[in-house]
């Protein structure tokens, strides 16, 4: 078996499969505990090498020094659980991962990672930290991945290598993302922020300006609508267990790209017509337990949708075009996921019709659990 953060980490990189499976209870896939596998990286890290992102070897007869009470091996530190109040000072300069996690650190210094110009990956998770210094990751000109979770940071960390791919910074105290927090990193695979006590005023403009990124995670913040000026290319955005009470018009104009987005539990009791009309590639939408009286408008005519996720809303009624549109070859993928389980419908008026553009009859999760 897989460790589970390794599931993370790949959901987070691979694009996503031409077929989803059908979880329809959603089992909280990025609600990962407080600790990241550092196995799972140092595969991962591995599995870079081979496809040739690698740093030279050199060759080093002597022993190489380790900070006292972590492990060292193959340019990997392990300084874990040790109690320790600041980073180590004699980390070897070929060290490609760093594990601090579940350590005391409250800040991060400005020498701190001082010559580690090969680190791959950073771990920081689980400390508390609240202060990073401006130039603490300057560098770190090959840094990836920069995991950054469970701690008390109250801003995106300043002068982010442009290398970096991937940035977690879950369960924070981060409240105002500034005007061009992420400026000067390029294209980046994913950013998780949930859990942080952001509003939707807390986005400065141009906070993310000039930012490539496939993947987003708000969720578990204080979101009442959907943000606007988000990263340009977004595959997926996930944006549950927020407050956003409605999806309007131009909101999801920008995001045309996407092909998975999370609103699940929301308070969402309007969606006005036309507004999902721009996400033509949708494959995933998830807008389970809302306030939503009526399926959204629009879903029919979105060609790969392959999975909607609408139960525990307040739907009373579907009708026979709801779903799927009129006419043949209109659809290039039918449906393998639609939930619409408690919901207030009588479901012996829905007519069979209705699904007529479903792989399968199981891919209907009906019945009315309602208490
Ligand atoms: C559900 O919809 C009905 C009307 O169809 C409305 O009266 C009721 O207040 C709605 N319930 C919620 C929780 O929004």
């Amino acid at each position: 078996m897989l460790p589970f953060s390794v599931v993370l980490l790949l959901l987070c990189a691979t694009p996503l499969p031409t077929t989803v499976a059908l979880p329809f209870e959603q089992k909280g896939l990025l609600d990962y505990g407080k600790s990241i596998n550092v196995e799972g990286l140092v595969m991962m890290l591995m599995n870079d090498e081979e496809e040739g992102s690698a740093v030279e070897e050199y060759y080093k007869p002597e022993q190489p020094t380790c900070p006292f009470g972590c492990q060292c091996n193959q340019n990997v530190v392990q300084c874990s659980d040790l109690g320790l109040h600041y980073v180590p000072y004699d980390i070897p300069p070929e060290t490609r991962l760093l594990d601090l996690q579940s350590n005391q650190i409250t800040e991060i210094r400005e020498d701190d990672f001082k010559g580690l110009s090969n680190l791959y990956a950073l771990v920081l998770v689980n400390n508390k930290i609240s202060r990073v210094h401006p130039r603490a990751f300057m560098p770190l000109k090959r840094m990836h991945k920069l995991y950054f979770s469970h701690n008390q940071l109250t801003a995106v960390p300043k002068n982010l290598p442009s290398s970096l791919v991937e940035l977690r910074i879950h369960d924070n105290h981060i409240k105002r993302v500034a005007s061009g927090a992420f400026s000067g990193l390029g294209s980046m695979n994913c950013i998780e922020m949930g859990r942080n006590p952001i509003q939707n005023s807390g986005f400065e403009p141009g906070a993310f300006d000039g930012l490539k990124l496939t993947f987003l995670r708000i969720s578990e913040a204080k979101l009442t609508g959907i943000p606007k000026d988000l990263p340009e290319g977004l595959h997926e955005l996930h944006l549950d267990h927020n407050q956003i009470q409605a999806i309007e018009l131009e909101d999801l104009r920008q995001y045309e790209s996407l092909h998975r987005l999370g609103l699940g539990y929301n308070h969402i009791r309007h969606i006005e017509h036309g507004s999902l009309y721009y996400l033509q590639n949708l494959r995933e939408l998830h807008l389970e337990n809302n306030r939503i009286p009526n399926v959204p408008g629009g879903l029919a005519g979105m060609k790969y949708l392959q999975v909607v996720y609408l139960h525990s809303n307040n739907i009373s009624q579907v009708d026979v075009n709801d779903f799927c549109p009129n006419g043949f070859g209109v659809k290039k993928t039918y449906y393998n996921g639609i939930s619409l389980f408690d919901n207030p419908i009588n479901y012996w008026e829905v007519v069979p019709a209705t699904f007529r553009c479903v792989s399968n009859r199981m891919a209907v999760q009906f019945g009315n659990h309602k208490k």
